[in-house]
């Protein structure tokens, strides 16, 4: 068992930034986590950036050239690895950029785009399957809050979404618990709601799969996370890191979040 999951940080840019100005943002960040992100391996944070498709190589080229220790990731993909699909990127596509993480089912795929657990389900097996790492998102509206029905929905989304996959598989996943009601919209879930979410997320884990995978899995939060919450967010012991979507287009505030999230 690890003393200490570390902390994975996710920049979700969505449909921002061409790729002159995903350069400049990749490269000021960079410079501002300057010797924040090596060293002591008690306070490491993972940094992951995932830019819209267009400026996938722009970014890896950056990161590959600079050696900066940000990590590529994707926004979605494809669960086939070839074919007549019009306007999609296939998970081979992605892995041969090394691009290490792809989110899958966010709530804006889910609702603007019809994306469904099963679709989630096949895109998280074919993101491992292509030695990536699928951060699967997971969330109730605020309805669905409000009906009590937050546990019922989040159990099921990470049940479906893992159904079928080995343990040592799930151990290495990433979940975001993010709350559709708090994304975009200045809502930020209290820290105890947001904790006690993603323990529930981690005790689904625990068990459908086991203790070993659920003591592993890294469970983010996400959801108008900013420069003034991260910490009391981070502090939390079943949270392990953000996925954070407007401030991580800033990154002053990008970098702020990372050093908030430090151990
Ligand atoms: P937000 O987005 O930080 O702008 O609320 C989070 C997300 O959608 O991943």
């Amino acid at each position: 068992m690890p003393d200490r999951r570390t902390p994975l940080i996710s920049g979700n840019w969505k449909m921002h930034l061409n790729h002159f100005e995903a350069l400049q943002t990749v490269q000021k960040l960079s410079y501002l986590l300057d010797g924040l992100l090596d060293g002591d391996e008690s306070a490491a944070v993972e940094v992951s950036v995932h830019p819209p498709f267009t400026d996938l190589r722009t970014v890896q080229t950056a990161i590959e050239t600079d050696r900066m220790d940000i990590v590529l990731g994707a926004q979605h993909c494809h669960w086939e690895e070839v074919g007549a699909f019009t306007g999609e990127v296939s998970p081979a596509m992605l892995a041969k950029l090394n691009v290490a993480y792809v989110i899958a089912g966010h709530s804006e795929r889910r609702e603007l785009f019809a994306e469904t657990d099963e679709m989630v389900r096949r895109k998280a097996a074919a993101i491992l399957a292509h030695g990536m790492t699928p951060i699967v998102c997971v969330g109730e509206t605020l309805a669905e809050r409000e009906a009590g029905s937050t546990e019922d929905k989040v159990t099921g989304q990470v049940r479906a979404a893992l159904e079928g996959l080995a343990a040592d598989a799930v151990g290495g996943l990433v979940v975001a618990y993010e709350p559709i009601w708090a994304i975009g919209t200045g809502r930020t879930a209290s820290a105890e709601d947001a904790q006690a979410v993603c323990a529930l997320v981690r005790a689904t884990v625990a068990d459908g799969w086991g203790q070993q995978p659920s003591a592993t899995l890294r469970v983010q939060y996400g959801g108008s996370v900013k420069p003034g919450n991260a910490a009391e967010l981070m502090s939390r012991p079943d949270i392990d890191g953000a996925l954070v979507g407007g401030a991580s287009l800033v990154s002053e505030d990008f970098a702020a979040i990372v050093r908030a999230s430090r151990g």
